[in-house]
């Protein structure tokens, strides 16, 4: 359970964390590179005094998309694929922790926008579940449900979440109801090695007295969304 002033501090490492998906975004596009992408959010914390990534940062495109440590970034993206940024700053000690998936070149394909849609449906059910007196298994089962009953079941191999705070995966009690203050990620995701699919969705939400509330709200979440993000981008991003 974190006090005003410490969920302040968490909420700069998502702003700043934002901004980094924001300028990353720019370098994504068939024949760009993962490490670029990678770089370009690196680049956005060091400059909003956020020293160094809340953990290893995972750009993966293609099937690089559907291991869940990836830790290269090494790779060129392909038209037609997905990339799968799981990437954030710490901020005076504080962990952000973000993931976002984005069609490489701007549209999703039919499958891709599927399994998007899917995995976003679940982080909706688990996040109507958020409130004091919540149980984090409760949460973690609504969003196994949606999966599994899309028959999806097998390949949501992770946790739905964990408390953040100082640490990335900061200490907590997992099995005790939630309480207001605390932080904790939904980041639901389905991995498709076979036909090059790994989606995950994850978002920081910070239990209040009444529910829940996203802290990371300032970044596109719905696949039309993250369609429109990539379409509004300046003619010339990629191009550097
Ligand atoms: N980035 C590590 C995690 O999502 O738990
Ligand atoms: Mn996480
Ligand atoms: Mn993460």
């Amino acid at each position: 359970r974190h006090s005003a002033d410490e969920i302040a501090l968490m909420q700069r490492a998502v702003r700043i964390s934002e901004e980094g998906f924001r300028a990353a975004v720019l370098e994504i596009r068939p024949g760009g590179f993962e490490g670029r992408v990678e770089a370009e959010a690196e680049r956005v914390w060091k400059s909003r005094s956020a020293r160094r990534p809340a953990y290893p940062s995972i750009v993966g495109s293609g099937p690089n998309s559907t291991i869940l440590h990836y830790p290269r970034s090494e790779r060129v993206m392909q038209d037609g694929e997905l990339i799968l940024m799981d990437m954030s700053a710490e901020f005076a000690h504080y962990a952000a922790d973000i993931t976002r998936t984005l069609p490489v070149n701007g549209k999703f394909t039919p499958p891709q926008r599927k399994i998007y849609d899917l995995v976003r449906q679940a982080q909706k059910a688990a996040f109507a579940l958020v409130r004091p007196g919540a149980y984090f298994e409760d949460i973690d089962a609504a969003a196994r449900k949606v999966i599994e009953d899309a028959g999806y079941g097998d390949h949501f191999i992770h946790g739905l979440g964990h408390f953040v705070g100082l640490d990335v995966h900061d200490a907590g009690a997992y099995h005790e109801p939630l309480a207001a203050g605390m932080v904790i990620t939904l980041e639901p995701g389905i991995y498709m090695p076979a036909e090059k699919i790994g989606v995950r969705i994850e978002d920081d939400v910070l239990v209040t007295e009444t529910g829940a509330k996203f802290l990371t709200d300032g970044l596109p979440r719905e696949a039309d969304e993250i369609e429109a993000w990539m379409a509004s981008r300046p003619a010339s991003s990629g191009q550097r």
